[in-house]
């Protein structure tokens, strides 16, 4: 974990009377699905590529908007570095970045794109009764947009992933493709020979990326080179809905994983769009025991059937699953705020942390099923050493999983960890 190192920092600048982070989280939902958008001064904006935490790993998430044809970009650095064709010889143009807000659960960018106002809801769900939406290593992207001038204005917006998330070199192969259903349409991408059980320089090189939209008129989908595919919807607002299978190194003509909303000639979104981004590896622990060695995986397969399943509850679940988390933070932040306001950003920025840093595991029977009863947490010291179950790492989040399981938002369930937790220290 690394809320130990970060909480000095942190504290320096509580002192400074507000907490200014040097990244904004954008998801945190497990040791290997962590990305972060720099925020090194009160100036930057969010037109600079997120990355993984440790090792300052590019991971290619570009987003860009057209309003009334005019181009902007969101999130990423796309027209910035990489040469894009715009048919008009139109400039695209950074958002302004107006103000942020994190939360417990939550980064919320409200940005400023021509005449509509845009907020951008990142939200990795802490679910303190639900062990399998706990484990479900998925992050959702929330799209609001509203207009500032009265006005209804044309509006598409753009999102595409890149084979970076899925190995920590770029010379490596992707294999991906993508699936549509009348409830979801998800584009999958893995690092190809399987990598099973391998990390470099912290990243997982055996995860599976996703990147899931619902369903729904106005939806475009593509695969390709990341060039072709941004081009295309700067160009005609619309993807392809075709896929490249071309399957090549990450960095080779950088295959990215798309989706567009048309959202017509609007004034406001009537509610938010919704995409979901994952990260899954499955086993995800080697345990080892006196009987040999253990293949684990993850608690939320001992509930659904495989991840395609889990991916169209969660997207259906999306407007609950925001509620639950503005409930739950209200609750922290009340808690907190008892101490002090410094002491409730500090939470707002650690909670995720402590319960992204694990993993849910379930066990298999001798016939190779999975074993719902068999839970066992695991907990990675995501900061420094990489090692698993580091007593100091537990030691720090105790507070935060004692909240957990003994706070309002009880999780009977997570007695379990405590229980696990005191074993190991
Ligand atoms: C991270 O990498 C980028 C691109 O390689 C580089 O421009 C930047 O200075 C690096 N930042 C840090 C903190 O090392
Ligand atoms: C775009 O710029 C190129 C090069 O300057 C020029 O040849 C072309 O006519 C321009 N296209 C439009 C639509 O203005
Ligand atoms: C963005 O969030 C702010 C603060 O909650 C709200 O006032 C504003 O109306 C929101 N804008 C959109 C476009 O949803
Ligand atoms: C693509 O689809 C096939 C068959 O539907 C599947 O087995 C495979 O794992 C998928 N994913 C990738 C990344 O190739
Ligand atoms: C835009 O869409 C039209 C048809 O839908 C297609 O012919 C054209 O090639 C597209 N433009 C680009 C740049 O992809
Ligand atoms: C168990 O896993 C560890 C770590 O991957 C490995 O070093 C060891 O050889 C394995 N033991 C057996 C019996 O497979
Ligand atoms: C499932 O796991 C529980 C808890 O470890 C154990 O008591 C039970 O025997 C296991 N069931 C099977 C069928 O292996």
């Amino acid at each position: 974990m690394f809320l130990v190192p970060l909480l000095a920092s942190y504290l320096l600048l509580v002192q400074c009377q507000s907490i200014q982070p040097p990244a904004i989280p954008l998801t945190v939902r497990s040791p290997y699905f962590q990305s972060y958008l720099s925020h090194t001064s009160t100036t930057s904006g969010t037109n600079i590529w997120p990355s993984f935490w440790t090792t300052n790993h590019t991971l290619g998430w570009s987003g860009l908007l057209r309003v009334d044809g005019s181009l902007y970009e969101w999130l990423g650095s796309a027209v910035e570095q990489v040469g894009l064709t715009i048919n008009n010889n139109a400039t695209a143009k950074p958002v302004t970045l107006q103000s942020y807000q994190i939360t417990p659960t939550r980064s919320v960018l409200t940005l400023q794109a021509g005449s509509m106002n845009i907020n951008i809801t990142f939200l990795s769900p802490i679910e303190p009764s639900d062990l399998t939406l706990q484990s479900f290593p998925f992050t959702y992207i929330y799209f609001e947009a509203s207009s500032t001038d009265g006005n209804s204005h044309s509006l598409q917006v753009y999102e595409d992933f890149s084979g970076e998330w899925t190995s920590s070199q770029t010379t490596n192969v992707v294999h991906w493709n993508t699936t549509t259903s009348s409830s979801i349409i998800y584009h999958e991408a893995q690092r190809s020979p399987y990598q099973s059980m391998t990390e470099t320089n912290d990243m997982a090189e055996d995860a599976t990326l996703y990147h899931v939209a619902t369903s729904a008129s106005g939806l475009t989908y593509q695969t390709g080179e990341d060039t072709v595919v941004r081009s295309r919807f700067l160009n005609n607002g619309s993807l392809a809905n075709s896929q490249d299978t071309t399957f090549r190194e990450i960095g080779d003509d950088w295959p990215v994983f798309a989706f567009c909303n048309d959202f017509g000639t609007i004034s406001s979104t009537s509610s938010p769009l919704v995409w979901g981004v994952g990260l899954v590896r499955n086993g995800d622990i080697t345990y080892a025991t006196t009987s040999g060695n253990q293949t684990r995986h993850p608690y939320f397969l001992s509930r659904f059937a495989d991840v395609p399943t889990a991916m169209a509850y969660f997207m259906n679940d999306a407007t609950n699953a925001l509620e639950r988390a503005k409930t739950l933070d209200n609750q922290i932040v009340s808690d907190a705020s008892a101490i002090s306001s410094g002491y409730a950003d500090l939470v707002s920025l650690a909670s995720r942390q402590v319960m992204g840093g694990l993993e849910i595991t379930v066990g298999t029977d001798s016939n190779g099923r999975l074993n719902a009863s068999d839970i066992l947490f695991f907990m990675k010291d995501v900061g420094n050493s990489q090692r698993t179950n580091p007593v100091e790492a537990m030691y720090a989040s105790f507070p935060a999983i004692l909240y957990f399981t003994s706070g309002k938002p009880r999780m009977s369930k997570y007695d379990k960890l405590c229980h696990i937790l005191t074993d190991f220290t």
